[in-house]
């Protein structure tokens, strides 16, 4: 008798609570005012007293996709494969309009032939700094080593749990500085510029198969994730141990395309975005509630594009292609899913610059939190009654 009930109970929630897999997540009205706050000092990298200091005269920005917009670059987690990497920039696709811009391909890596245009792979294999963490180098072939010079990853590269390494361009930056093209960085790691525009797509062939090289205890283990940073925080330092290293806390801009959050969702890939519009919690961001399946066994295809009206869309298809030149028909094709996608729309404003009343109310604001307050609430409800 109190098993039924249990299990009434028990579906009442998973109803209310309902997180469902899709194959499409879409954050739409992406981008708005704001600012934040670049490393302006970076001092004694390798003495106790390393420490940093952000700009005083913050970065303002305003317009579709901000802070995305800027530079970023391409950051993958184990346990994963890539088979295969590209970006691209449009000059005006919107997402829906099959008569807006192409999309031309700038970068390209293909492990199965061992190609790899346009892309420099980096991984924390440096010195570590007391306040910065660890250095970037070139990685190697495995993708987790230092290399000495920059290295295309062997094919069928899988790197564990915890593992990372990132793409950039093979653009380098010039010298560390405030008024040149990388800004103020650690001036011994590689340093090379990431993929800019705010019209722009990545694709991406993978596989994230389940962790079996590892032990359970290491951090984020069997957490497999693909996303994007503003380039300047792995420039400067991406795990720092002082908030003024990294231009990250003041929201220069994180978009975790597909992300395993913990070990008891190991088969949900999530989307969020990491900076202050519609939030002031930086740390959780604002996250699309439903995810994308995570295929333990097979191979896993598909991309994100930030669009010329503010539309940032997160897909899997095996229909998504790598050719040199797409066409807004093709792209659209591959992400529309009318039955199967999900969408939050983000308010004009951030959380914190929004009580004049000027953030939007449009469907889905913040709903990222709906659930689980419902879910709290139930969950009383069921302990009172039990
Ligand atoms: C960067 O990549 C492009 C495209 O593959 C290539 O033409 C160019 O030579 C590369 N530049 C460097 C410095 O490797
Ligand atoms: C790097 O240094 C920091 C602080 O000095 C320390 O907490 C951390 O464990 C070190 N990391 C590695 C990988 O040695
Ligand atoms: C990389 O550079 C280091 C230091 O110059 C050298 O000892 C090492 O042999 C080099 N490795 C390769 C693979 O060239
Ligand atoms: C390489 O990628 C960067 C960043 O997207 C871009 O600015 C540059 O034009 C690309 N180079 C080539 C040769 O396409
Ligand atoms: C995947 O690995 C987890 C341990 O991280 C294990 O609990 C689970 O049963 C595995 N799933 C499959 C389908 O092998
Ligand atoms: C960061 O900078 C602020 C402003 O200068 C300062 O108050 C704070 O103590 C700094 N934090 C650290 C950890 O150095
Ligand atoms: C795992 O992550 C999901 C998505 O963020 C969240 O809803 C869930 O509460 C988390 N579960 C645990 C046990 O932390
Ligand atoms: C997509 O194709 C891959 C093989 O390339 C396969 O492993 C996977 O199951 C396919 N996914 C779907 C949803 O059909
Ligand atoms: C777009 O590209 C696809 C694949 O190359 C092609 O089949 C289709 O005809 C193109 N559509 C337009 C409108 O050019």
């Amino acid at each position: 008798m109190f098993q039924s009930f249990n299990i009434i109970i028990l579906f009442f929630i998973s109803i209310i609570s309902a997180k469902d897999a899709v194959e499409v997540l879409q954050f739409e009205n992406f981008g708005y005012s704001g600012s934040y706050s670049k490393v302006g000092q970076i001092n004694n990298i390798y003495e106790d007293s390393c420490s940093c200091s952000l700009d005083s005269t913050p970065v303002a920005f305003s317009g579709i996709n901000t802070p995305l917009n800027e530079e970023v670059s391409v950051h993958f987690r184990g346990p994963l494969v890539l088979n295969k990497f590209a970006s691209y920039v449009s000059d005006g696709f919107k997402y829906g309009d099959d008569n807006s811009g192409n999309w031309n391909r700038l970068s390209y890596y293909d492990a199965d032939e061992q190609t790899a245009d346009n892309v420099t792979f980096l991984t924390r294999a440096g010195k570590n700094s007391s306040c910065l963490g660890l250095g970037l180098t070139y990685a190697d072939k495995d993708g987790i080593s230092k290399a000495n010079s920059s290295t295309i990853l062997a094919k069928d590269t899988l790197i564990n749990s915890n593992d990372e390494y990132v793409i950039f361009s093979n653009l380098t930056c010039q010298s560390s500085g405030s008024n040149n093209d990388c800004g103020v960085y650690r001036t011994d790691i590689p340093a090379y510029k990431g993929f800019a525009g705010a019209v722009k797509m990545f694709l991406f062939e993978f596989q994230m198969p389940n962790e079996t090289h590892t032990s359970s205890k290491i951090s984020n283990y069997n957490m497999p994730a693909i996303w994007l940073l503003n380039a300047q925080i792995p420039r400067t330092a991406q795990y720092s141990n002082n908030v003024n290293c990294s231009c990250w806390r003041s929201g220069c801009g994180e978009f975790d395309i597909f992300e395993i959050m913990n070990t008891t969702e190991y088969l949900h890939l999530y989307s969020t975005v990491h900076d202050y519009q519609g939030t002031d919690q930086i740390e959780t961001g604002l996250a699309i509630s439903d995810y994308i399946e995570r295929d333990l066994s097979g191979t896993m295809v598909g991309g994100v594009a930030f669009d010329s009206n503010g539309d940032v869309t997160v897909w899997i298809s095996n229909s998504t292609s790598f050719d040199q030149s797409v066409n807004a028909s093709s792209v659209n094709s591959w992400i529309k899913n009318d039955k199967d996608s999900a969408t939050t729309t983000l308010s004009s404003a951030s959380l914190a610059s929004a009580t004049g009343g000027s953030s939007s109310s449009k469907k889905g604001d913040g709903m990222s939190y709906k659930p689980s307050i419902l879910m709290n609430l139930v969950a009383l409800l069921t302990m009172w009654i039990l």
